[in-house]
């Protein structure tokens, strides 16, 4: 197994390039499902959560093939591949958003049978509001023995809502889009899901020949259609993947241009830096951020966009560390989501957690030690803490941050971080 060995204390500067969504790339990969030729899709993360939905395509039937320019090939023969419409344990369970293969099949295989995915270390995770969704447009849903089976002829238009105790949901609005796309007549959801990721997955589905309407706002109207095509897309630029490098240069008290960035996407983000005392400057799809000597304490609540992204949480409470004064974050997403606050304190920060609100106050510095990383995010703060940490952090099980980040060491290298993986 590999760790992250960080020296601290190097101030970050250069150019960085952001690489395509992978929470949009996931469910656009699995929609795939629907279409019938095949599709080139530009700009997909080479992560560990790619190539574990790659492998649950290929049971599935796909043929996937990554290009030198990053481009991936994906095709489903539809009349060789009727009869397989299982995504298992063994998969699954080494990632959630497997879930997202559920409204592909279900609408156009006629059947699914889905690990459920169970919960894990950010929470519950429940997916009541995916069943709700496949159930209303028609589906007959059996939830024993640890899977999901849905079985459906063509599914039914019908109006529903996706609100759940904590928000929406985002591949919750995922799977009953793509379920929707081929159901006869028209779906309504509402309380659907915003984030950037699902509108990208609506307007990739739209290229393909869906009608959707009402991208982007919480009301989508789907009118479905016969068939789809295969298309060439772009994903877009990961947001979080720039916020948190974005916090790098903030917590170095850097200099740091990020280009692939599309800054509109970023605007909680952003603005809570400028309030922390950052200036970010955004040109095109280049956001520069220069850090300085003098940051103000802030308070952060995580929403469902266009607020704060969860995903960001852990990178903020990293930097708040660093921050004289007192911060508090609320986490309205997963209000368990606070396994980094633990490691962060094993380097001296003051944190304390209450709920789902974690109380900050900023240390003269923090010390290198070794944490583990919980989850893709934690690993992220705890990256990042290394980053400004006296001595030596040593962040262990870092297999958590290959699934969704790609080549971090060598990209904070560039930057000039001291920082190298080892195996242990
Ligand atoms: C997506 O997960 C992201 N994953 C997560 O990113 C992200 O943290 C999350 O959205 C919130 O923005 C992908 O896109 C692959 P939700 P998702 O359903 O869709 C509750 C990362 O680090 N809920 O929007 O699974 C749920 O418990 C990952 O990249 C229900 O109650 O999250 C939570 O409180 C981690 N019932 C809230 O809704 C349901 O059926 C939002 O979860 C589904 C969810």
């Amino acid at each position: 197994m590999d760790k992250i060995v960080i020296e601290g204390g190097h101030r970050l500067e250069g150019t960085v390039r952001i690489n395509g969504a992978k929470n949009a790339a996931l469910p656009i990969m699995a929609a795939c499902l629907l279409l019938n030729g095949p599709s080139r899709i530009k700009g997909i993360p080479n992560i560990d959560d790619i190539h574990t939905l790659s492998k649950i395509l290929e049971n599935l039937g796909g043929q996937i093939k990554r290009n030198t320019d990053g481009t991936l090939e994906i095709t489903f023969m539809d009349r060789e591949n009727q009869d397989k419409f299982t995504a298992p344990y063994e998969l699954v369970s080494k990632m959630r958003a497997s879930i997202c293969v559920l409204g592909p099949l279900i609408t156009k295989r006629h059947k699914a049978k889905v690990s459920y995915p169970g919960g894990c270390v950010i929470g519950q995770r429940p997916v009541d509001l995916h069943i709700k969704g496949i159930k209303a447009l028609g589906a007959q849903i059996d939830t024993t023995e640890g899977y999901i089976t849905a079985s459906a002829d063509r599914l039914k238009g019908t109006e529903l809502s996706l609100k759940g105790e904590h928000g929406t949901t985002v591949l919750g609005t995922c799977n009953v889009m793509t379920a929707a796309v081929l159901a006869e007549g028209t779906t309504i959801i509402e309380d659907a899901a915003r984030e950037p990721e699902v509108q990208d997955l609506a307007r990739f589905l739209n290229k393909a020949g869906a009608k959707i309407t009402g991208i982007g706002e919480s009301t989508l109207t789907i009118e479905g259609v016969r068939e789809l095509h295969g298309v060439d897309y772009e994903i877009i630029p990961d947001r979080i993947e720039a916020g948190t490098f974005m916090i790098a240069g903030a917590i170095t008290r850097g200099n740091i241009t990020l280009e692939n960035v599309k800054s509109e996407h970023l605007t909680a983000v952003i603005d809570k830096l400028k309030e922390i005392g950052l200036e970010i400057i955004s040109v095109g799809n280049t956001v520069s951020v220069k850090g300085n000597n003098l940051y103000h304490p802030i308070d952060i609540t995580t929403m469902p966009y266009p607020g704060m992204p969860t995903d960001m949480q852990a990178q903020f409470m990293a930097l708040l560390c660093t921050v004289e004064g007192k911060s508090i974050i609320t986490e309205k997403i997963f209000p368990d989501r606070f396994m980094h606050a633990a490691e962060l304190r094993r380097m001296g920060a003051d944190i304390r957690v209450e709920g789902s609100c974690a109380v900050i106050k900023g240390v003269p510095f923090l010390s290198g030690t070794n944490v583990q990383v919980s989850d893709l995010r934690a690993g992220a703060g705890l990256v990042l803490a290394g980053l400004v940490a006296k001595d030596v952090t040593h962040v262990h099980r870092i297999y958590h941050l290959d699934r969704g980040y790609e080549r971090l060491e060598e990209r904070l290298s560039k930057l000039g971080a001291v920082v190298k993986r080892v195996d242990e």
